[in-house]
């Protein structure tokens, strides 16, 4: 009978104290989360609550229970998953070196990420995405202390690009910009320096090669364009807003998209074009 009484209680003890309510556990994990990252108000927790079920659920495996990029089947990989400590994002459509905007995470969410293993998550529901996008910002500080600006906005591409004249423009900004430095020369990512590129968290990481496999920022002529003008944050390829003029990085878009092979540009054709650089005249920053 006593046995009998000590295996109720023990029961009754589990059943109180062993399992959290969910209100319970709701109101720990904020308290863990609030203390330990960055500031949450109430209102937003209920979405970043929700959001930390999503990330537990479908993305930690990867990015890891704290972020760090290092979940269990990232030893597996050899595009390593982000760090989501660092804040540093390679697809934004702010200026180089901010925070991405939220429709730039809601766009990587929807597409993955080709040439790596982060997939696509289309069939979340869609305040999944918004959820856990909420969630991965409570990761690092920066996202209140400089939140991300205004997204840019550039202007629809000209028409000509693709064109062989302006393929042959572009052809001389790769050549002034040292793209092959990297790329190499016809763009199948064997540049010099190819071999010993590392990304911000030290892993070895290759140029793109023109040649094969999609792009992973977006393969549109508008996404290729952002790529050059914001840079991919985290990695070798550099920001070259600013730097080239408007007409410049769109004839390197005509370039490249004839590297890939998505034009009706023949390679004869421009090789008998004599390089000249791409006009000054346009020049707008
Ligand atoms: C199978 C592994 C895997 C899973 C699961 C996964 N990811 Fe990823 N994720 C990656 C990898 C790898 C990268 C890096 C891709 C690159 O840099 O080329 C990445 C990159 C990202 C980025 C960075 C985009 C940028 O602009 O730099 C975000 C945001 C992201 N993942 C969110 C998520 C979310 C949210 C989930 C869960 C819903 C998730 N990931 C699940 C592997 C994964
Ligand atoms: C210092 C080395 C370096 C230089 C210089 C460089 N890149 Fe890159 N580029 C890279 C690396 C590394 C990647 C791959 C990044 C990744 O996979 O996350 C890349 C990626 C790309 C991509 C693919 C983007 C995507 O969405 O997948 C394109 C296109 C590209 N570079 C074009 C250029 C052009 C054009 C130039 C010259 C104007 C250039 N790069 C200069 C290193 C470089």
């Amino acid at each position: 009978m006593a046995r009998l009484y000590t295996a109720l209680c023990i029961a009754l003890l589990c059943l109180t104290s062993c399992k959290q309510t969910p209100f319970e556990e709701e109101s720990t994990a904020k308290k863990i989360n609030t203390l330990r990252r960055g500031k949450v108000s109430d209102a937003e927790w209920s979405k970043v609550y929700a959001g930390k079920q999503v990330y537990e659920t479908y993305c930690s495996g990867c990015h890891g229970v704290k972020g760090d990029g290092k979940g269990p089947a990232s030893a597996m990989l050899s595009v390593q998953p982000r760090n989501f400590t660092r804040a540093m994002f390679k697809f934004i459509s702010t200026p180089s070196g901010s925070l991405p905007a939220d429709a730039d995470l809601h766009r990587t969410l929807l597409r993955g990420v080709p040439r790596s293993s982060m997939p696509s998550w289309a069939m979340l529901p869609e305040t999944d995405r918004a959820n856990v996008i909420e969630y991965i910002k409570t990761f690092s500080e920066r996202w209140q202390t400089s939140p991300p600006p205004n997204a840019l906005t550039f202007g629809n591409p000209p028409t000509w690009v693709g064109s062989l004249e302006s393929a042959a423009k572009g052809k001389a900004v790769y050549a002034k910009m040292g793209c092959a430095n990297c790329h190499g020369q016809t763009g199948l990512g064997d540049g010099n320096s190819a071999a010993a590129l590392k990304d911000a968290e030290d892993n070895p990481i290759k140029p793109f090669n023109f040649r094969e496999g999609v792009l992973k920022g977006g393969s549109r002529i508008e996404d290729i364009y952002r790529t050059f003008y914001t840079g991919l944050a985290g990695t070798p390829m550099p920001a070259f807003g600013g730097i080239l003029t408007d007409e410049e990085n769109w004839h390197l878009v005509s370039y490249v998209i004839f590297l890939m092979g998505k034009t009706n540009v023949k390679e004869a054709d421009l090789a008998n074009i004599p390089v000249v650089a791409a006009t000054d005249s346009t020049k707008h920053k």
